[in-house]
């Protein structure tokens, strides 16, 4: 659905590039990809001219893209790397994909299960380079970079430096941090391919600890920086969750905004989603009890519709809390609950995972891998949504539940603060349920609660399923505000 013209920013369309290094349908670990899906269609519904550059990962579908011609060469320090470029267009966004085979071609996108390439910086600095090369070999010159993560962000430091006196220096930068846990830091010898001179490698740009970091170079250099929540944004200043970036964000938080993600609602849709086996609106939303015992079923828990399900569906990985709930089971199925993890990730935590179905029979399972449609079937199905996050930047799972109708437990850090409505039992109030502590206790405790609501106050929670489906998160919202940053963060860099 297009804006009415009359609310759509005036003037030549803003052209805006967003590099990162996953997006949904191409290539997913996580909501990073989520976001690059569907951020850049909602800019361009509102008018404006949008490109996206991705890596062109050997699992990329080739189905529809076209192959430009041009051969990019990417400088990379002592070297120059060479490249060919495939493009898209789907709904007005002009999708370009780099291609190179010895840097993209593998099974994984960052390395093997718990481990990562060790040519990652020059895989990530060819992307950021190459992104750049392009538009100088399209003549086509941003007005926004939009560089999201460690991945895109040393493009922000070659806009001030390498780029500055090119048509490219115009343009202002824009870093969105979906995770400052992930900072791109590598050993001090891989300088060099980032093609920058060492007066870069200091502690105000990007030197970390001795070693090189990309992230710390996009704080320092970008024009104006985000994160996907307002709490996270305040929470990064300090530690731990600043993961020692705290300093660097502290120094520029004048320049740092929270934006929450949005839900592609066209995809996360229970009224005609075709993974479920049961549709359902806000009206007819008592049919999920269909979709629970039907996933029941399909992983082998007692068919009870009086028994409270509790769905995770997750990375498995220290940020998640995963640890915590591990610890925390015992006592949560003694509630007399069930509870069903889909999760992929670390494969000690995979391992882990795998076995509780063996442990408690009828009443836990788990599935480990990856999997978009059972995954769907949990935000539909479970009664109950597990997010223990350690962090929490923006979070999309809970934003996921809430449109299904499945009541977050959520630890209240970062988005989960932003946009989980905490139980408030004398009015029946909110949409989920939220705990402070990360201990097994405070999570047992938060399950129990929401627990006892089901069974002793089922107006309540009826009601708060209703609410959480009537919340809005629209991607047509987060657009407008980051909108207003590019303005804002033109104004800063054009004067
Ligand atoms: P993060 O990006 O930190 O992993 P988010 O909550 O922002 O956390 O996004 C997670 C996204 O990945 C959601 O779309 C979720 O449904 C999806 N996801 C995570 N793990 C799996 C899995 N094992 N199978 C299917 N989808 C998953
Ligand atoms: C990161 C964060 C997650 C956020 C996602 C998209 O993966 O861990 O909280 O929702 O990015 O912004």
């Amino acid at each position: 659905m297009s804006q009415p013209a009359s609310d759509r920013p005036e003037g030549p369309a803003l052209k805006v590039l967003h590099i990162a290094s996953e997006s949904v349908p191409y290539a997913k670990t996580g909501g990073l990809a989520d976001v690059v899906g569907a951020l850049p269609i909602a800019q361009a519904r509102m008018g404006l001219d949008v490109r996206v550059v991705l890596p062109g990962y050997g699992s990329v579908n080739r189905q529809g893209l076209e192959k430009l011609p041009i051969a990019l060469g990417v400088p990379m320090g002592p070297r120059e790397e060479w490249g060919a470029v495939l493009r898209r267009v789907d709904q007005d966004v002009a999708v370009f994909f780099l291609e190179h085979d010895h840097f993209y071609n593998r099974p994984w996108l960052y390395g093997p299960p718990g481990d990562a390439f060790g040519d990652n910086l020059e895989r990530f600095v060819f992307l950021s380079r190459g992104a750049l090369q392009l538009c100088h070999a399209t003549q086509w010159f941003p007005d926004i970079v939009h560089a999201h993560d460690w991945h895109a962000a040393i493009a922000p430091v070659y806009l001030n430096s390498v780029e500055r006196t090119t048509p490219l220096g115009r343009a202002a930068s824009v870093l969105t941090i979906h995770n400052i846990d992930f900072q791109g830091n590598f050993p001090a010898e891989q300088m060099p391919y980032t093609g920058l001179g060492w007066e870069h490698f200091t502690f105000l740009e990007m030197e970390y600890h001795g070693k090189v970091s990309l992230l710390k170079g996009g704080i320092a250099h970008s024009t104006v920086l985000t994160t996907v929540s307002p709490t996270y944004a305040w929470e990064i200043q300090s530690s731990p969750l600043g993961q020692g970036m705290e300093g660097m964000m502290r120094e520029r938080h004048d320049f740092l905004v929270g934006i929450l993600n949005g839900i592609d609602y066209a995809i996360w849709n229970p009224e005609t989603d075709p993974y479920i086996p049961v549709r359902y609106s806000v009206e007819t939303r008592s049919s999920r009890a269909a979709c629970k015992e039907a996933l029941q079923r399909r992983l082998g828990l007692e068919p009870h519709p009086g028994t409270p399900l509790l769905g995770m569906v997750t990375r498995l990985s220290w940020q998640k809390g995963i640890d915590v709930l591990l610890e925390a089971l015992p006592r949560i199925l003694d509630l007399d609950v069930q509870v069903v993890i889909l999760g992929a990730g670390d494969p000690a935590l995979e391992k882990e995972v795998s076995a509780l179905g063996e442990r408690w029979p009828g009443r836990a399972a788990s599935v480990a891998g990856y999997s978009e449609e059972l995954a769907h079937q949990i935000y539909a199905g479970s009664d109950f949504f597990l997010m223990p996050s350690r962090f929490e930047p923006g979070g999309l799972g809970q934003l996921y539940a809430l449109r299904y109708g499945s009541l977050p437990i959520v630890r209240a850090t970062g988005g989960l603060v932003d946009t989980v409505q905490c139980y408030e039992e004398k009015t029946g109030e909110g949409t989920g349920f939220a705990f402070n502590d990360l201990t097994p206790g405070a999570l047992a405790d938060a399950a129990g609660w929401a627990t006892w609501a089901f069974h002793n106050r089922p107006s309540h929670v009826d009601g708060m399923r209703k609410a959480a489906m009537l919340t809005r998160f629209s991607w047509d919202d987060s657009a407008q505000r980051y909108f207003e940053v590019y303005r804002w963060a033109l104004r800063l860099r054009r004067g």
